[in-house]
């Protein structure tokens, strides 16, 4: 059968890490506080001369060079991004050119702090469909840009970077690798919990992310309990057959009632949000790669992916290594 295969992964960071001491300097907030709240000790913020292109590029680099395939093999390249270089042409696109891919598919993906997930799957379908044989699939943000650094409910929360996977499709046997299934949501009707205050069509401004805090938290638990539960279903696998979750890193203590809402001990979930903090779209494929170059996931592992965010949106995937 015809599977999409993760066969590499890579991530980038800004050079410049900002700690919760750093931040206190400047807003009324502390180390105790972060740390407690959720987990977080510091984050990379990117300077001028790094953008969520630059990012995904030196990402897609790494991830190529892991899988040992030519950028000129690349038929497609699904970026999921909530903060673009431009309004247009998507990210991508720039992503396409800056690694000297010869042509193909290219187009961004906005479903924010999921917007990985979402990547994924139609990534998986399209190359399912014969669309391409070989796609990146990235997440890069640079949330620093959208974040009101007077807010001190929100500005300590993210970070930027960006991670990406090589997907491949392969013919594989049924216990072999490749993704075994994907669920994805949306309810559009949570808009207000979290968002941006601008836009090209109604502003005309970038503008800030405004966030409910314990809204979302309260909603991410449950969704991202459901969704796990679907994927399981779908896939005839159970929790106790999982050996790494790899979950989108917002708040340690979301990934804990997660896992315990599952029966998932603490130590299969992969934590990078204490080191990343969260890096939205990025943030999946980021601790993906932390733990695959740690060598903590290994090949024919089964690792369940997930994630939730603005829309709101959220999803999972299951996939074979
Ligand atoms: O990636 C997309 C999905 N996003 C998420 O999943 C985020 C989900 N939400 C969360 O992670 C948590 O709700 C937060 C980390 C955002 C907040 O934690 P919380 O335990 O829900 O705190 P809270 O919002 O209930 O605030 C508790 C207190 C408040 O003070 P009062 O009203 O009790 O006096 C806040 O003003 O903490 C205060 N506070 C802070 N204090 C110091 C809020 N932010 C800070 C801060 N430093 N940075």
């Amino acid at each position: 059968m015809i599977r999409s295969v993760i066969t590499g992964t890579g991530s980038a960071l800004p050079a410049k890490c900002v700690t919760n001491a750093d931040l206190a300097a400047r807003v009324d907030t502390s180390d105790e506080w972060i740390v407690e709240r959720t987990g977080i000790r510091q984050r990379y913020i990117a300077d001028d001369s790094e953008t969520t292109s630059t990012l995904a590029t030196a990402a897609a680099r790494n991830a190529l060079e892991a899988a040992g395939v030519d950028a000129q093999e690349i038929g497609l390249i699904v970026l999921a991004t909530a903060t673009p270089d431009h309004t247009f042409p998507a990210t991508a696109t720039q992503v396409q050119a800056a690694l000297g891919c010869g042509g193909g598919v290219a187009f961004d993906v906005q479903a924010v702090c999921s917007g990985f997930l979402y990547a994924l799957a139609t990534a998986d379908s399209l190359l399912r469909t014969g669309m391409a044989t070989k796609a990146l699939v990235i997440g890069s943000e640079t949330f620093s840009r959208i974040l009101d650094w007077d807010d001190r409910t929100t500005c300590v929360l993210f970070g930027d970077g960006a991670g990406a996977v090589v997907l491949e499709a392969q013919d594989v046997a049924a216990d072999g690798p490749g993704i075994l299934a994907s669920r994805l949501h949306a309810d559009g009707q949570h808009k207000d919990m979290l968002y941006v205050d601008g836009g090209p069509s109604t502003t005309g401004t970038v503008g800030k992310l405004r966030m409910k805090g314990r809204e979302v938290f309260r909603h991410a638990v449950v969704n991202l309990a459901s969704v796990l539960k679907e994927v399981l279903e779908e896939s005839g696998t159970s929790a106790a057959d999982i050996d790494w979750v790899v979950p989108h890193q917002a708040n340690a203590r979301i990934l804990d009632a997660t896992a315990r809402k599952l029966d998932l001990p603490a130590e299969k979930v992969v934590v990078t949000v204490d080191r990343h903090a969260n890096t939205s779209a990025a943030s999946v494929p980021l601790a993906l790669d932390t733990a695959m170059r740690d060598g903590r996931i290994k090949p024919g592992d089964l690792v369940m992916f997930e994630a939730m965010g603005g829309g709101f949106t959220w999803g999972a995937s299951l996939a074979r290594m």
